[in-house]
């Protein structure tokens, strides 16, 4: 079972990409997989053009059921969508007691239906964010080629090290995601090597890295999945070994049948080994 926030404290870092595109890879290998966009700007929605009856603001506070307020998007994938509402959300729930739970308390009664659930936030710190640590436990962090991401890399461990000491909660970073590579830029290498740096002192690995490709930004124009716009782009191709190595990481099987895949994965490499070949 998966349960995994995708979060950088930055914006612009490729976190509703990360998401959208990690959580098709999984859908497609047979998991059944829930996608839950916490940020209150709805990318998803506005990606992929949705247009729900009910958002995740309902689904936390009207105690409507989960399977009326998602959209399903293919067999085995199901969208919960996000928005302004989102954030009167949050203003209502501020006042209950152990707020940072209400994610827990509402998704889990559904563990039994999904294999993964990914859950999309906001970059800014919200308690959102907490709710979405607090219950998936594992977070992965994209990270773009700028020394901002980094830096917002870096917030957002910092942020789960202090949720998890205040709710007393494991939560554990799962890997570093370099994202929007381009080997040609001056910059790359230097950012790469921040990041590599950042990983080695919390003793995260970097895995990827996912290389610019322009059908990102088409596919989004077109409001269509990675894989619905060009299966054979680079960066879905990236995100796929991406989401072999995550999967080995929770240590589930690389299809939901158990079936091998035709394209064999890098090995979830920890960060340190890595570093060994890295200097
Ligand atoms: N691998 C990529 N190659 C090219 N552009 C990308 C890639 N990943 C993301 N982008 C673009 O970068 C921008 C920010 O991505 P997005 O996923 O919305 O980030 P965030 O959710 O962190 O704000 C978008 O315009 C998106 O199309
Ligand atoms: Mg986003």
């Amino acid at each position: 079972m998966m349960r995994l926030m995708v979060g950088n404290q930055r914006g612009g870092v490729g976190k509703t990409t990360t998401a959208m595109t990690l959580a098709r890879c999984f859908a497609d290998r047979g998991f059944r997989t829930l996608l839950v966009d916490a940020d209150p700007q709805g990318s998803i929605s506005s990606v992929l053009k949705l247009r729900p009856e009910h958002y995740l603001a309902d689904f936390l506070l009207r105690q409507l059921h989960l399977r009326d307020c998602v959209l399903k998007v293919s067999d085995t994938m199901d969208v919960l969508c996000g928005g302004r509402t989102t954030t009167d959300a949050e203003q209502q729930v501020t006042s209950v007691v152990a707020r940072e739970r209400l994610f827990e308390d509402m998704f889990s009664n559904f563990d039994e239906i999904y294999d993964c659930v990914l859950i999309d936030v906001a970059p800014s710190i919200s308690l959102m964010q907490a709710c979405a640590m607090v219950y998936a436990r594992h977070f992965l962090i994209p990270v773009a080629m700028d020394s901002l991401s980094v830096s917002g890399a870096g917030a957002s461990l910092f942020y789960a090290s202090t949720i998890s000491r205040a709710c007393r909660v494991p939560i554990k970073p799962v890997a570093l995601l370099p994202t929007i590579v381009n080997k040609r830029i001056g910059l790359t290498e230097v950012v790469m090597n921040m990041i590599h740096a950042l990983g080695q002192q919390n003793e995260i690995p970097t895995i990827g890295p996912i290389r610019t490709d322009t059908a990102v930004g088409k596919a989004h124009r077109a409001h269509q999945f990675l894989a619905d716009f060009d299966s054979k782009s680079k960066a879905l191709e990236d995100y796929d070994q991406v989401a072999s190595q995550i999967l080995e990481f929770f240590q589930m099987p690389a299809t939901k049948d158990g079936a091998a895949l035709m394209t064999a994965s890098e090995p979830f490499v920890h960060e340190t080994q890595q570093a060994a070949g890295n200097p």
